[in-house]
């Protein structure tokens, strides 16, 4: 990070702060986006609240996020407050405004949930929803089901005097919100119809992942769409049991992508592109979800298979190529799905397997087709799979390595040479961009590659 005169600063604020993941978005957008500004995480205690603000507004700090355990305690702090942020009753974010000479105060949870329900292709309007849960994250969702135009909300807490609570703040007049106890659920089974359902308490949080609050089969028959504010596990036991009963199951880590992206965007006065929100995404998966995998991609002939099954009896792993795993899937040869079904099918394939792949493969090194990081997508996925190691090599080592082979049919041509030296140009940035870390394979010795990939591939 280059850090000059120019450079604005962004941070959180909050206690405990070393967990936090913010720094992977904003430190990744202000990267990705050349915008000249470095997020930092700040321990405030309770005592030091006011002052810190305070302080953060004289030092010229652009904006903060805020989390536990100031959120409510912040707005003291303010010169104004966003609609939302003041009916929630909740600021994670601090946006700097220079005509009142101090913070204003939004709500980017809720709208982060909001871009990440658009996203997913979830409408509310009109739909009933159940909400379990009544803190602060259930109140954030039952805001926004309300301008979202749900018809009716089921509140359901332990303590039903919290959603009782939250019901009378807001919707005071009781046309929507049914504050309910979470040992009641049984009542909402008399109708008939199909809820979504937003699980917003605490419990299923790692390492509890067995645990959830309402284990009855023919609850989970009733939700159409269910929602875990949880992401840590991928798949919380509310998630795998509205899959398992027929419900689309969804967790909240793009609801944490996007509250981070939309206080990057109130901060800075801009849009992200999709793109780039996507990265972000990739590298909020690989710290959240972390994989055991070393992914080989390079050129052909740069050694990915013959160097990575070295690498994989090295460390004791297995190896997949994903070529051949392709095949085994369709049930035909690479040559084939091309020649019957085009190359667009073939990307289609490829993608497919990679996302199998990636929710499924453990300790194994992977060989990629040359062509696969070409496109953002797999790309991205492979980042997800695992560290991602670029072997590179020069036009002639490849020739010499691949001239003999019969199965290449790029090299048919008059040019094989030339062929290769033109499609390398072309992909090395393509290449460089989806990997970790590049190595040199410009050599023909097992031992030795092992030598220069083992310290590359950050196996421990
Ligand atoms: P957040 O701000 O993330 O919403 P919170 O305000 O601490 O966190 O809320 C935690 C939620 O999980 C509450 O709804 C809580 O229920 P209570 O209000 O009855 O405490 C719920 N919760 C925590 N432990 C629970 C348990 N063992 N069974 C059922 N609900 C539980």
């Amino acid at each position: 990070m280059n850090i000059s005169g120019k450079t604005s600063v962004i941070g959180l604020i909050g206690n405990p702060v070393e967990h936090t993941l913010s720094p992977v978005i904003h430190n990744g957008l202000g990267e990705r986006l050349n915008i000249p500004s470095v997020y930092v995480p700040f321990l405030v205690e309770k005592e030091g609240l006011s002052a810190a603000v305070k302080g953060a507004y004289a030092l010229h700090i652009k904006g903060l996020n805020v989390t536990v355990p100031h959120k409510n305690d912040v707005m003291d702090s303010l010169v104004e407050i966003d609609e939302a942020a003041a009916a929630i009753g909740a600021v994670n974010t601090l946006v700097r405004c220079e005509e009142k000479g101090g913070y204003k105060g939004y709500n980017t949870d809720m709208s982060g949930l909001r871009r990440q329900m658009k996203e997913d292709g979830i409408s509310l309007k009109g739909e009933t929803v159940v909400i379990l849960g009544a803190g602060g994250a259930a109140k954030a969702v039952a805001y926004m089901c309300l301008i979202e135009g749900v018809a009716k909300i089921y509140l359901l807490n332990r303590t039903v005097e919290k959603a009782g609570e939250i019901a009378g703040k807001l919707d005071p007049e009781g046309k929507v919100i049914v504050p309910m106890a979470l040992a009641d659920y049984g009542k909402l089974l008399e109708g008939l119809e199909k809820w979504i359902v937003f699980q917003a308490t605490s419990i299923g949080l790692a390492p509890h992942i067995d645990q959830v609050v309402i284990e009855d089969g023919s609850f989970y028959d009733r939700v159409k769409i269910g929602v875990d504010l949880i992401y840590n596990p991928a798949e919380t036991k509310f998630m795998k049991l509205v899959a398992a009963h027929g419900g689309k199951a969804f967790n909240a880590l793009k609801m944490l992508l996007y509250q981070g992206i939309i206080a990057y965007e109130l901060w800075h006065d801009m849009t992200v592109p999709e793109d780039v929100a996507a990265e972000i995404y990739t590298e909020l998966r690989r710290q959240v979800y972390p994989k055991d995998n070393i992914v080989l991609i390079g050129y052909m002939g740069s050694g990915k298979t013959t160097f990575g099954k070295a690498l994989a009896k090295h460390f004791d792993m297995d190896f997949l190529d994903t070529d051949g795993y392709i095949e085994r899937q369709a049930g035909k040869k690479i040559s084939e799905i091309f020649a019957e079904e085009g190359e667009e099918a073939f990307r289609k394939l490829e993608t497919e397997a990679l996302t199998g792949l990636r929710d499924s493969l453990q300790h194994t090194v992977v060989a990629t087709g040359g062509g696969m990081p070409l496109r953002p997508e797999n790309a991205r996925l492979l980042r997800e799979i695992g560290r991602v190691c670029y072997l590179t090599a020069a036009p002639q080592v490849i020739y010499e390595r691949v001239k003999e082979d019969g199965n290449r049919p790029l090299l048919k041509g008059e040019d094989p040479y030339g062929t290769i030296c033109r499609m390398m140009k072309q992909r090395e940035p393509m290449y460089r961009r989806a990997a970790d870390v590049a190595v040199d394979a410009n050599c023909d010795s097992i031992e030795e590659m092992l030598e220069r990939l083992i310290p590359a591939v950050g196996v421990e």
